[in-house]
């Protein structure tokens, strides 16, 4: 028997209405309360945005510029990153397991550099990934390449997998070498992945036409830096990329490869999150860049 409760007044709060605790990411209202609160780890309530750092270049490239040594180049920047995407040996080997910032793990592999890099298949379990405390899943996904096909089963069999367990997967647009990366191409692979269920895209930004890319694709879409640009020209991309709607970016050369990595990804939140002009946004890197010399 429960004890009496011999409140003498109880409050049911009849007035007022249940909260519609909806989501405060794109697409995710529906999502079973798991799969929102994973979500939730990476978007941040307050903009619905996210930085998430990438540092998964290895896992065909090897040994990436400013990535020879993940144990000392990751660490000191996790402080100002909402989301790490890392490979599970990276992870395991070079991020300490202390680490509370949430984590996307690299789910994909199979051809090196060196190969058809269409060519992957899925390259861990979800039973790994929940080991991992994961986040999220991120698959890459080639759309026009040669080996579409088997690149779209990758995904729809994580996503299956990963809604089984509660777990986002995030779909990595990846461009061939030989492609066109306009909006219209992003339209389309983008609309694609969030179709076949990625519960978030990341994809390049395109100068002419990316608020088409953001508005037509109905999950969060974050863009990649691609490769490493002038700090400030980074820091344009990334204005532009929120101001056509991308709700985050997954940075990572243009982070790790910066003469101030500590500046340019607190510059990068600044945008994402803070609201900060580009100028301002270059001012905080440089500030930082010097006061750590
Ligand atoms: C590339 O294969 C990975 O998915 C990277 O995480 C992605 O390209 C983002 O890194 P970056 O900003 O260096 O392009």
């Amino acid at each position: 028997m429960p004890e009496e409760d011999f409140a003498p007044q109880k409050n049911y709060f009849e007035d007022v209405p249940v909260a519609d605790r909806g989501s405060h990411i794109r697409g995710a209202s529906s999502y079973d309360w798991g799969m929102k609160n994973r979500l939730g780890r990476i978007f941040r309530e307050a903009t619905g945005r996210t930085v998430m750092l990438a540092v998964d270049h290895g896992y065909f490239q090897g040994p990436t510029t400013g990535l020879e040594r993940l144990d000392l180049a990751v660490p000191p920047l996790l402080p100002f990153a909402d989301a790490l995407m890392a490979t599970r040996g990276a992870i395991r080997t070079s991020v300490p397991a202390s680490l509370t910032c949430p984590i996307v793990v690299r789910a994909s592999g199979g051809p090196s550099v060196l190969r058809e890099l269409s060519d992957e298949r899925l390259a861990m379990s979800v039973d790994d990934a929940v080991r991992l405390n994961a986040s999220a899943l991120a698959v890459q996904l080639f759309i026009g390449s040669e080996h579409e096909t088997q690149s779209i089963k990758n995904l729809t069999t994580l996503v299956d997998a990963g809604m089984a367990a509660g777990i986002p997967v995030v779909a990595v647009i990846a461009v061939g070498r030989e492609m066109v990366r306009d909006a219209r191409y992003f339209r389309l692979a983008t609309r694609m992945a969030a179709e076949l269920g990625a519960q978030v895209v990341k994809c390049y930004y395109t100068d002419e036409g990316f608020a088409s890319v953001a508005s037509t694709c109905p999950v969060p879409l974050v863009v990649a830096g691609g490769k490493k640009l002038p700090e400030r020209e980074a820091l344009e991309m990334t204005y532009r990329s929120m101001d056509a709607g991308a709700l985050g970016v997954d940075m990572g050369r243009n982070i790790f490869q910066s003469d101030s990595p500590i500046g340019m990804i607190q510059a990068v939140s600044g945008i994402v999150h803070g609201g900060l002009s580009v100028d301002d946004a270059f001012t905080l890197y440089e500030d930082t860049r010097t006061s750590l010399k």
